[in-house]
């Protein structure tokens, strides 16, 4: 398809000294269609020129000699260039361009790079509660996008499924295990046996040491410890593995941190070697001091173990020799900002300088209900299962009065509900904090998940009543300069421009944002617009623009993770 953005960039490049990225990155497209489809704002020139911005635009415009017929016209409105695109040729690019892609969209400019995201990675034995949700989903639609876009994407969940707290578990199994049917709701139960074995714990030296003594056991590999662990580890995945069926996400990996406990004594043994390792009380650190990180990085605590950070740097190793990674991005959420500032400095000695400078963290803000932030502490954790229950529940409910006669309804609940929860968790921008109201979520005509199925639902009906779909090489693209349709279809067309930024910023929200801008569009069109009319010609223009509205709709939600009902 024709790059719109980059044959500008190319015109002004010539005219001015300014990078051609750098130049794409600051044309805009303004909202009101009189001034122009694109502009490029001259005042950050005007310093370097010693000019007046105006006086900048109308010189570079003097240089611009356009060379295509897609743009139609330059114009100069105070320090802006503003180019004019000609409608007529954009429309028959879009409808020619969709009608021979298998996939609208899709691309080749990840070029086979190795992409690896590390994504929702829940604790073992705990609860997989909200504070979870947003890694997974981020996590996902990151995913889908990066793989649509041609990357080798390689998705990790990188297990907590070690620590101390497993002895105490295993002495909890051994005292009571009898008292409970672990095989049914498994997390809640594990959950309870570990809050009466803490409570022990702290009334009786004796049981904390067992614990201990259990670890140890678990550490040197005691078949009969490593037997519990793995029962534990197995009956948690399966209502972790419940919510990703329910979530349609997969993994390509559940490596988790116990596979990295072992490879303490090879990082300390290379960190010593160059000289980084100190000791302090006991403990073995890494001073970060001198790059500005005041609180050093444990590697070793004084009775021996491993720590979180060391099985992150062991599995940077271990990620960096598997898939030869051009990024490793970790969706995790703020409150782990100085762990991996530290681990990725300490990553500096322990990997090739290409593979430090691929890894990212992708931090996310907090979720909190309406009622106020989720405590462990107050019992007021949300499960992610139970968010979903009560979200699809609800959004039955809904359809059950706005349209008691639709058949599948509980099929179109799950997608209805599935989706308010995905789309209002991936529609704020990933750093903020968020609260997750199920009355703003399901309602259909705010900017929710709801209200983007409901508007392919529409395009999809009004196919119906047409009773066909038009030929693309019959579209008289001419039929389609209106401003309605003509603002949908530059939206269109920028489908593959907004999922490539959605990678360049790790930021799905920009996705969501576009399918919102899209549903008001299609609204706006069909308002205006009389779709089934009098006019052949017109009327197969628009069903053809309704037909491929509803296309950039369903593969946009579904790289966010959503589904579409067909009616609602
Ligand atoms: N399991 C951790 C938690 O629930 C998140 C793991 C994040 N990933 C990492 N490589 N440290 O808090």
């Amino acid at each position: 398809m024709i790059k719109i953005k980059e044959e500008i960039a190319g015109y002004i490049e010539k005219a001015t000294s300014i990078k051609k990225e750098e130049i794409i990155e600051n044309i805009e497209t303004p909202k009101e269609s009189t001034k122009g489809d694109y502009a490029f704002p001259c005042f950050r020139l005007a310093k370097e020129m010693k000019k007046a911005p105006q006086i900048i635009a109308e010189e570079i415009k003097e240089k611009i000699e356009i060379k295509s017929e897609i743009i139609e016209k330059i114009e100069v409105v105070g320090a802006y260039i503003n180019f004019y695109i000609n409608k007529k040729i954009l429309a028959k690019e879009v409808i020619e361009e969709i009608d021979k892609a298998e996939k609208y969209g899709q691309g080749t400019i990840g070029n086979g790079k190795n992409i690896i995201i590390e994504y929702s990675s829940p604790n073992i034995a705990k609860p997989f509660h909200i504070g979870h949700l947003r890694t997974t989903l981020i996590g996902n639609a990151l995913y889908r996008t990066y793989k649509y876009l041609g990357y080798n994407t390689i998705g990790i969940n990188h297990l907590g499924d070690y620590g101390t707290q497993f002895g105490k578990m295993i002495e909890a199994y051994k005292m009571w295990g009898q008292e409970y049917n672990l095989e049914e709701n498994p997390i809640d139960k594990m959950v309870d046996m570990y809050v009466r074995i803490n409570a022990l714990c702290k009334e009786d030296e004796e049981v904390l040491e067992m614990c201990r003594n259990n670890f140890k056991l678990l550490e040197e590999k005691d078949e009969y410890c490593t037997q519990l662990w793995n029962k534990f580890k197995d009956l948690s995945m399966i209502e972790f593995q419940k919510i990703y069926e329910l979530l349609d996400i997969k993994f390509d990996s559940f490596k988790g941190e116990a596979s990295y406990a072992e490879d303490k004594e090879k990082i300390i043994k290379i960190l010593e070697e160059k000289g980084k390792i100190e000791e302090s009380e006991g403990a073995k650190i890494v001073e970060l001091e001198d790059v500005g990180i005041s609180t050093p990085c444990l590697i070793q605590k004084a009775n021996g173990s491993s720590i979180y950070a060391t099985r992150d740097l062991a599995a940077i190793m271990y990620r960096a020799q598997t898939y030869d990674f051009d990024k490793c991005l970790y969706i995790v959420a703020y409150e782990q900002n100085l762990h991996f500032k530290q681990i990725f400095e300490v990553a500096k000695y322990l990997v090739d300088e290409k593979y430090q400078k691929g890894l990212k963290h992708v931090s996310y803000g907090m979720v909190s209900l309406p009622t106020g932030k989720m405590s462990t502490r107050l019992g007021n954790v949300l499960k992610i299962e139970d968010l979903l229950k009560e979200t699809i529940e609800r959004a039955k409910e809904i359809i059950e009065e706005k349209n008691p006669e639709l058949e599948e309804k509980e099929e179109v609940a799950k997608k209805v509900g599935i989706g308010a929860v995905i789309f209002n968790t991936l529609s704020t921008a990933t750093i903020k904090d968020q609260v997750f109201d199920w009355n703003t979520a399901l309602n259909f005509q705010g900017e929710t998940g709801p209200y983007i199925q409901y508007s392919f639902v529409r395009t999809n009906s009004i196919i119906e009543k047409a009773g066909y779909i038009p030929k693309a090489e019959e579209i008289d693209a001419e039929e389609l300069e209106d401003e309605y349709s003509f603002n949908l279809i530059k939206l269109i067309y920028n489908f593959q421009d907004i999922l490539i930024q959605v990678t360049e910023k790790e930021e799905p929200s920009i996705l969501s944002r576009y399918l919102i801008d899209i549903a008001k569009a299609f609204s706006s069109f069909y308002n205006e617009n009389k779709i089934i009319c009098e006019d052949k010609k017109i009327q197969d223009a628009r069903v053809y623009l309704t037909y491929i509205t509803g296309i950039v709709l369903k593969q946009g939600a579904e790289l966010l993770g959503i589904k579409m009902p067909n009616k609602m």
